[in-house]
């Protein structure tokens, strides 16, 4: 079957990628080893940036993002018992976040995909992309035991951080792999609950770091900083709600507890794959570069990259022209590599290093306070966190 772009991946980069290009009059093919099923149950990030709400609303999937998702205008920071407020409006001019759960922006996207006769192949198996260096890439897979190929012009690789388009981009020169890999991980819950906070919390404690969430005014995201080798038998609830109770202590701090209804275990590790791109091949979102969930810019980075990707190869099928298309990574990277550093440093300035001294405990308590306190501070983290304009 001959497209004109092939897509690895029905995460946010692959369906994001889908939508956008088929704005521009491109069709394209997502192909994803997961069911329908399992790519809308999963329980991912939920925090999206004002622009990738703006693009969602701009190409026709914002209704329920606008409706369901909650805008929030500041954060707390929380350290030795007490809460600071980051005010996000005051400080970048009005702008704010909306939490809105991953999965729900991936149902979005399916619904709309299907019903502008988009083609998305769930639960295939054997997915072998080849001759992406050449004129004429395939992507074959096999579906209800079927040997399937397609002959797309461009390949997307957007198939998450467990990626295998990205080995791809030959190695080692000029592909440079920029790894770090962290000694925790996050204990993440769901819990049928209130919110115990009108915004955010990123509590930082000598026991580890907290973070207090929200999904629905029924339904409280809840994080603890674990050993990344404990698995959900290690918690029992009790230990949960303890363990969050000591964290996010001190003058005006509740936990409202409720059944805990999902629990998992979330990995961290920075990456970047350099470059984003071989011959016919595109890299996006995870499968290119992974940050650490502290700040939640996953998700947006993906939307950003693809953002871009679509107008490259929009320009590409109008007139044959390659710059956009050559230009990709160069134009990508500023914005994956300020996302990388804004997830280290919170992740660094809030977690309890396994080694921690009483050094590294109050040297962070310096920062935060610093943080926290001047306004230079307290600007640097909302404007990441807020994330700069598509363009
Ligand atoms: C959530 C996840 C994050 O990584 C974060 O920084 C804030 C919120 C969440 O899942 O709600």
């Amino acid at each position: 079957m001959r497209i004109q772009v092939g897509i690895v991946g029905a995460g946010p980069a692959g369906l994001m990628l889908a939508h956008l290009l088929h704005q521009h009059g491109i069709e394209s093919v997502v192909v994803d080893t997961r069911t329908r099923d399992e790519i809308e149950g999963t329980i991912r990030a939920g925090v999206l940036e004002q622009t990738s709400v703006d693009l969602m609303t701009a190409t026709g999937i914002g209704d329920r993002v606008k409706q369901q998702g909650q805008v929030h205008h500041g954060i707390e920071l929380r350290f030795g018992g007490q809460g600071h407020r980051i005010d996000f409006a005051d400080l970048t001019g009005g702008r704010g976040v909306t939490i809105y759960p991953q999965h729900e922006v991936l149902k979005d996207l399916i619904a709309k995909r299907l019903a502008d006769g988009g083609d998305i192949r769930f639960g295939v198996s054997d997915v072998r992309v080849e001759g992406v260096g050449g004129d004429s890439p395939t992507i074959r897979f096999t579906e209800g035991g079927t040997e399937q190929v397609l002959h797309p012009v461009l390949v997307a690789g957007c198939d998450g951080s467990r990626s295998t388009t990205r080995f791809l981009v030959p190695a080692p020169k000029p592909r440079q792999d920029h790894f770090r890999q962290y000694p925790f991980a996050w204990f993440g819950i769901l819990a049928e609950a209130p919110p115990s906070s009108d915004e955010l919390i990123y509590a930082h404690h000598e026991n580890g770091f907290a973070l207090v969430s929200t999904r629905s005014p029924t339904v409280q995201r809840l994080y603890l900083q674990v050993d990344p080798n404990d698995t959900p038998t290690d918690w029992p609830d009790d230990r949960i709600w303890q363990e969050l109770h000591t964290r996010v202590s001190g003058e005006g701090a509740r936990i409202l507890e409720g059944p805990i209804f999902q629990k998992s275990v979330l990995h961290f590790r920075s990456f970047v794959c350099e470059p984003m791109q071989y011959g016919r091949l595109f890299l996006a979102g995870d499968a290119a570069h992974t940050v650490p969930p502290t700040g939640a810019k996953g998700m947006n980075l993906a939307i950003a990259d693809v953002y871009v990707l679509s107008r490259a190869m929009a320009e590409y099928f109008a007139g044959g022209e390659t710059g956009a298309l050559d230009a990709y990574t160069a134009t990508v990277l500023p914005r994956v590599w300020r996302a990388q550093h804004f997830s280290w440093w919170m992740t660094s300035m809030l977690h309890r290093m396994p080694e921690a001294s009483g050094f590294d405990l109050n040297r962070q308590r310096a920062e935060l306070d610093f943080v926290t306190r001047s306004r230079a501070g307290r600007t640097l983290l909302a404007e990441n966190y807020v994330g700069t304009p598509l363009d």
